[in-house]
């Protein structure tokens, strides 16, 4: 990673730092209003769809503080947290003492070797819109690829649209609660991996959020190489 992606991460994760403090509140206090508009909801459809049983493996991507791993570790799962910022971790630790914790940046080169083993599911819930279009495709391809246990699925709840004129109308209709991120939209998501011979099961939760679950084919290949990415805008 370049210098100058080092300190946009640093950014990044001051940031994040500091909104631990007040994350839990701040998302309280504006469940209607995007883009937390279906927050609970989407937490509770990650958990559904992992299908979250006693003694499976998790691998939570973005732990944050903990909402989504406090459903699995209720469930009887055993999570792995992953998450850069180690003030949201100390919150995790607090509402769950015995969840495993591991700080790691999910867009360096390097990961950490507690993550070189292999989960039954891997969720995450909130996190991707902070990765262009291509990260995210790279960190599936990767955790896919070194991460996921045979017969094992994806499950990614997040800030997500059907379509990009969906998410133009949300965009329009909300200006003073529209900030500029990196959102996924279904169809051309679908159209990516589907390309890539990934399933995708896609559901709408609310007007801006929604959940993904992802089965990678057998034969995986690199998200990055799939041609139909060079024709995409
Ligand atoms: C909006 S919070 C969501 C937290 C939690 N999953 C939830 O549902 O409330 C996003 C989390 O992802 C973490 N995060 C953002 N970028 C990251 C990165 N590059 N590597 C690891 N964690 C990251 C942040 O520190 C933060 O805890």
């Amino acid at each position: 990673m370049s210098g100058e992606n080092n300190d946009k991460q640093e950014e990044l994760r001051e940031g994040f730092d500091e909104w631990a403090h007040t994350y839990d509140q701040d998302v309280q206090t504006s469940m209607d209003s995007f883009p937390f508009a279906g927050y609970s909801e989407t937490l509770t459809a990650v958990w559904q769809q992992a299908e979250a049983a006693p003694g499976m493996s998790v691998l939570d991507l973005g732990v944050g503080t903990g909402n989504l791993s406090k459903l699995l570790v209720e469930s009887g799962c055993q999570v792995l947290g992953v998450d850069f910022s180690s003030e949201m971790l100390a919150k995790t630790r607090e509402k769950l003492p015995q969840l495993a914790l591991v700080q790691a940046d999910l867009t360096a080169e390097e990961w950490s070797p507690a993550l070189t083993r292999r989960f039954e599911r891997i969720v995450s819930n909130y996190l991707f819109h902070e990765f262009p279009f291509e990260t995210k495709l790279r960190i599936l391809s990767r955790v896919a690829r070194n991460n996921l246990a045979p017969n094992g699925r994806i499950v990614i709840g997040d800030i997500t649209f059907p379509s990009a004129a969906d998410l133009n109308r949300v965009r329009m209709e909300r200006p003073d609660e529209w900030e500029e991120e990196f959102y996924w939209t279904a169809e051309k998501t679908r159209e990516v991996l589907e390309t890539a011979g990934w399933s995708v099961a896609y559901g709408q939760i609310s007007f801006c959020a929604g959940v993904y679950v992802f089965t990678p084919p057998d034969n995986l290949t690199d998200l990055g190489n799939v041609p139909y990415l060079r024709i995409l805008p």
